[in-house]
């Protein structure tokens, strides 16, 4: 039989067909925007770091999450900065008071996201306690990091978002959360976590940068796909409601791998792309080398493309307008 000659451009005439056919889209109701909050901060300062986001203020978090809704964005993801850094007998006071006060303001209408880590409290910028070996202790850190979920989970933070890497956290989470009636408070693992350099401006803005040595004891190597894997089976079992792949531009494969394994294909997936994935695009366009909102978009395309379902970036408040603005 004779073939019609292949004619793949009919599919690419003109925008309204490409639009037609298009089988990816982004749904702002899947983005949850990130901030950094610090205590006596008197005013929003630019945060060098990643241009365009902000150290905020107590009240001037409020106003960009307003600012947020306006733009069909309901989720956001919190790192509050406390002023003082200890070794040990950690509280969390500042970060208590502004969820509750988001929460007071907001109620359901935002779902409220919290990291959950000790890197911004440590003397040594690292995630868990440092033992005099200068070994960072699991069982110990583990045991604040559930203590710390419980108080923010009476704060009113809707889904706990552990970003520490230490081993079983989520079982203990988990167990914590419903000793104290949190049944229905959603976890976000952030279970296959890399060791990489692209979170370089966030230390820089959440003044976290390990004093001595670095993350590879805790975090999973790049060249390691079978960990990657089983971190997220691992946290899945162990009571995640929704798991993640970060830093997710050089990690796509491991997203898609994620999103086909027999064992996670119904897990809600979430990327997040991080603060040197997202401030890559924007010194990019600084120096005029591209677009930066069809570039931002591009890359979002490709995580979603890749399969996650939830997607963590510095450009969801203004999605909505840059997808308008193509
Ligand atoms: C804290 C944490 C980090 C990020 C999110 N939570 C930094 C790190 O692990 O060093 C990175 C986010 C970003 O780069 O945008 N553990």
């Amino acid at each position: 039989m004779d073939h019609f000659p292949q004619n793949f451009r009919r599919v690419r005439q003109n925008p309204a067909i490409r639009r037609l056919l298009s089988d990816t889209q982004l749904n702002p109701a899947q983005f949850i925007q990130p901030y950094f909050f610090y205590e006596k901060l008197k005013q929003r300062e630019d945060l060098s770091a990643i241009h365009g986001q902000y150290k905020h203020t107590t009240d001037s978090l409020l106003r960009e999450i307003e600012l947020g809704l306006e733009n069909q964005i309901n989720s956001v993801l919190l790192f509050p900065i406390q002023n003082e850094k200890r070794t040990d007998d950690f509280t969390y006071d500042f970060d208590l008071e502004v969820f509750r006060g988001i929460k007071h303001r907001f109620g359901q209408d935002i779902v409220l996201f919290a990291d959950l880590c000790l890197c911004s409290n440590t003397q040594s910028g690292h995630c868990g306690y440092v033992n005099n070996h200068g070994v960072i202790e699991n069982n110990s850190s583990v045991q604040e990091l559930a203590r710390k979920a419980g108080l923010y989970a009476d704060a009113g933070v809707d889904v706990i978002s552990p970003s520490d890497m230490m081993d079983d956290r989520i079982l203990a989470i988990r167990s914590e959360l419903n000793r104290g009636g949190h049944e229905q408070k959603l976890i976000m693992s952030y279970s296959t976590k890399f060791s990489s350099c692209f979170y370089g401006p966030f230390r820089e803005a959440a003044d976290s940068t390990p004093q001595a040595g670095d993350r590879k004891s805790y975090q999973i190597s790049p060249d390691n796909l079978k960990d990657a894997i089983r971190c997220s089976i691992r946290d899945l079992d162990q009571g995640a409601d929704i798991l993640m792949v970060k830093p997710v531009g050089s990690y796509l494969d491991i997203l898609l791998r994620l999103k086909q394994h027999p064992a996670l294909e119904t897990a809600p997936l979430a990327a997040y792309q991080v603060s040197g994935e997202y401030q890559g695009l924007k010194v990019m366009a600084d120096q005029g080398l591209l677009n930066f909102e069809a570039a931002l978009v591009e890359s979002l395309i490709a995580i979603k493309r890749a399969g996650a379902d939830l997607i963590i970036s510095y450009g969801a408040n203004n999605l909505v307008k840059t997808l308008q603005g193509l």
